[in-house]
């Protein structure tokens, strides 16, 4: 594992704390740009952020949220979108107001051209202090999937089946997963300051070492973070269980 690369393995009692811990600990005290990813794995982490706002320990109301991906066809009222993920499970519980939330608009009318415009949004307001990310059980970064360039920027994406049945779980019905999404690039992801890695649960084991301990590579996404100067991964035990005992011994930090 590249030596720019933290690890934290810590029990999954521990993960919402652990990676408050390292999010507040990289976080500039005015006016946070904090890249936001959704799906089930960071939820302990924002549960707890809220928590400490709510008990005065952290103020994130003046922070900006960025979030990385956005599905096509989802506007920011259905409750399936990021955008309304991003609102009711971080910006409102930390009192961000909604104009300092960015998600790119998935009812564009020209998704391309959207996403264009939210790679300009994100490099005008100074881009991203501290990026939380998830990594797909197929070693997807965002909505980059396996075969993404490595020097990719923000754009429209097709969704690979395995990314569409493992997130079905959100929807009515596997069938009403949308089949593309505007996504943050790779290029995009690596501009951010900071990064700090999110994985949780044996689906996500195999994933997480070939990103960390393999080539990197368009194939597996994620390993695009062995070129950024400054990851922090949180990782559960299950999920870290495939790292090599070599690293485990090297890199941990508890
Ligand atoms: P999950 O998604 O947190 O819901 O597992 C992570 C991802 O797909 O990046």
């Amino acid at each position: 594992m590249p030596h720019t690369v933290r690890l934290r393995v810590v029990d999954n009692d521990d993960f919402g704390a652990a990676a408050a811990d390292v999010v507040q600990d990289l976080l500039p005290a005015h006016r946070p740009r904090l890249g936001i990813a959704t799906g089930s794995t960071p939820m302990p982490l924002y549960a707890e952020l809220a928590r400490r706002a709510h008990a005065g320990e952290i103020e994130l109301g003046n922070a900006v949220l960025i979030a990385l991906d956005e599905y096509v066809g989802l506007g920011a009222h259905d409750r399936r979108s990021y955008a309304a993920y991003v609102r009711t499970e971080v910006g409102a519980p930390l009192g961000v107001a909604p104009g300092n939330i960015l998600v790119p608009d998935g009812l564009a009318e020209d998704p391309e051209a959207e996403a264009a415009a939210y790679e300009c949004r994100i490099e005008e307001i100074g881009g991203v202090d501290v990026q939380i990310a998830g990594i797909g059980s197929n070693g997807h970064l965002a909505f980059n999937e396996p075969g993404s360039p490595l020097d990719s920027v923000t754009r429209v994406v097709g969704l690979s089946q395995q990314t569409r049945s493992d997130n079905a779980r959100f929807f009515d019905s596997p069938a009403d997963v949308p089949h593309y999404a505007i996504t943050q690039g790779l290029a995009t992801i690596r501009r951010a300051r900071t990064v700090v890695l999110l994985a949780r649960g044996p689906g996500k084991a195999a994933a997480l070492a070939a990103a960390l301990t393999g080539p990197v590579d368009g194939t597996v996404p994620a390993s695009a973070l062995q070129r950024h100067p400054y990851v922090t991964v949180v990782a559960d035990r299950s999920a870290a269980a495939e790292l090599t005992a070599a690293d485990d011994r090297a890199e941990r930090q508890s």
